[in-house]
């Protein structure tokens, strides 16, 4: 009784996994285990190289299925084994958002790529039309349908990824980094759309991320990742009070945050180690009152 309720919480498990590429000589995932619940927005941060893509792929089933390395362990997925799935099953779930917007377009013009996903899935014309929309307003390109999709900004190519994503109902938007080939104006549009998703729709939102100071502003956990392994997984204010194992993984924590661990350095006695402005704002205001 009790297993059956976690189960209905738990969009994704990750059972001891780990994976190594055919082509790779050591593990790129090294014994995760995870769950990720329903509604929650989870960013999944590490340097270059330590396996966030990877992570991802098994969460669509491109792991196991099109990249055919060695994967020991489970990965649930809305209650299935990815390794009994197909990837077409699996991207119906979970919805993949990749770094190059450019790489995701197929259409020659919005509207023609939005409708591209669901008019593969056998549904009625009507269906059709109703998602096409729905996923057009929530990328706010609803006034772009008829553009030319070479016309649109690298932000709106982005969010126009998303939209053809989102034609498909997934339950969960994974999105690996969206934004870091977008200008600051782009980056702004796509983060809106997926904080949106969350917050609004109550989506799942798990986004790979380089920006700190975004990502403790919006992800209710964020994973740290090392060499393959997970090694921290905690609400962003518990994450920066491990400052030493944060800077022992050479994690960049919010400058706000970085401004008081150097305090600390300096013999200051602070135990409180803020992540936003607000908060810092906050644990300064008495020592300037006087
Ligand atoms: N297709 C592949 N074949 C072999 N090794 C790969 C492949 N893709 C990634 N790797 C290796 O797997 C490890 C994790 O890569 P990746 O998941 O892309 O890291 P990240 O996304 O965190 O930068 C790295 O050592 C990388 O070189
Ligand atoms: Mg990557």
């Amino acid at each position: 009784m009790k297993a059956k309720m976690m189960v209905a919480d738990e969009i994704i498990s990750v059972e001891n996994l780990s994976y190594t590429y055919m082509s790779g000589n050591s593990y790129a995932l090294y014994d995760i285990n995870l769950k990720i619940h329903r509604g929650e927005f989870v960013v999944i941060m590490g340097p270059s190289g330590c396996g966030k893509s990877t992570l991802l792929y098994t969460f669509n089933g491109i792991i196991p299925h099109l990249f055919r390395g060695k994967m020991s362990g489970r990965v649930i997925v809305d209650g299935i084994d990815t390794k009994q799935s197909s990837i077409s099953k699996l991207s119906q779930i979970v919805g993949m958002v990749f770094q190059n917007p450019e790489t995701q377009i197929v259409a020659s013009t919005v509207i023609e790529e939005v409708a591209f996903g669901p008019e593969n899935l056998n549904l009625s014309i009507e269906e059709i039309r109703a998602r096409v929309e729905e996923s057009l307003a929530i990328s706010r390109l609803s006034g772009k349908r008829d553009f030319s999709t070479a016309s649109l900004s690298g932000g709106e190519k982005q969010a126009l990824a998303i939209a053809s994503v989102l034609a498909l109902k997934p339950k969960v938007l994974a999105l690996d980094e969206p934004t870091s080939m977008l200008d600051p104006a782009g980056a702004a549009l796509v983060s809106s759309i997926i904080g949106e998703l969350n917050k609004k729709l109550g989506m799942t939102v798990i986004a790979v991320d380089h920006r700190v100071e975004w990502a403790v502003n919006v992800a209710d956990r964020l994973i740290i990742m090392d060499e393959g392994k997970i090694v921290i997984d905690d609400k962003p204010s518990n994450v920066f009070k491990r400052f030493d194992l944060v800077r022992k993984i050479g994690f960049r924590p919010p400058q706000v945050t970085e401004l008081f661990y150097k305090l600390r350095d300096n013999g200051f006695s602070v135990n409180d180690f803020p992540i936003t402005v607000e908060e810092a704002e906050g644990l300064v205001r008495w020592v300037l009152d006087d």
